[in-house]
């Protein structure tokens, strides 16, 4: 299969900084910027208000089925719309971050999510943030990179982020979640949280944003010389 040149894959635990890389990548490239876990974020609000039990199939389907989800570039965060409705405030607690990890876990959900990454990929050149588009989505990918960091440096960065965005956040409570989701992704049978082989491996916990950014970029004027 040959290699895709206009698909950047950015893949890691959360907090290690893809989504701020991958936007700033996305930038200076003129890529389109897709953040996969806000998709997962989007249905877990939504499995959270209709109040599905992720035990009946039948009704996440037709959840599934129904779902319209759109991204669009933000000043930061990608604005996103939920069956016509700007979601992209609510889907950003905590709390929606393990609903999107509860939900990622059903094969249902990575089906259907993973079809429509694919579609809005064939539209135009996309970095691709998540879990798994290096692995799974988009295994083609030429430039793939895994971002990792201490799990105590990624939940300092996390409480700095939701304050700072007005959110309450407990920097004890932000580590256990971020240990016990980087338990579930990684452990998970379905598409688990795994650096692809032919990944890019980067350890932020002591680089600085410019300083990752600058290696990316090397390495994505070398792929395609
Ligand atoms: O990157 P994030 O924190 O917005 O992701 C939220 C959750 O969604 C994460 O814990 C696991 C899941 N996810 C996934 O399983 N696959 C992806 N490609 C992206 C996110």
């Amino acid at each position: 299969m040959s290699q895709r040149s206009d698909i950047i894959t950015i893949d890691g635990p959360s907090g290690s900084g893809k989504s701020t890389l991958s936007r700033l990548l996305a930038a200076e490239l003129g890529y389109t910027y897709l953040d996969t876990g806000a998709m997962y974020r989007a249905v877990g609000l939504q499995v959270k208000n209709r109040r599905i039990d992720l035990k009946d199939d039948r009704s996440l389907n037709e959840l599934l089925t129904g779902l319209e989800l759109e991204l669009l570039p933000g000043g930061g965060d990608s604005v996103v719309i939920l069956n016509g409705r700007d979601v992209s405030r609510a889907i950003r607690s905590a709390e929606m971050g393990m609903m999107a990890s509860r939900v990622s876990g059903k094969s249902l959900v990575r089906e259907r999510l993973t079809a429509l990454q694919r579609q809005m990929a064939a539209r135009g050149r996309v970095v691709a943030e998540g879990r798994d588009t290096g692995t799974v989505v988009f295994p083609t990918a030429r430039c793939k990179f895994f971002l990792e960091a201490a799990a105590e440096e990624r939940a300092r960065r996390r409480t700095e982020q939701l304050r700072q965005q007005g959110m309450s956040a407990d920097y004890d409570d932000i580590l256990a979640q971020i240990k016990k989701r980087d338990a579930d992704d990684s452990g998970r049978k379905l598409a688990p949280l795994q650096p692809a082989a032919d990944a890019l491996l980067i350890d932020c916990t002591k680089m600085d944003i410019p300083a990752v950014l600058n290696l990316m970029l090397s390495r994505v004027s070398a792929a395609a010389g």
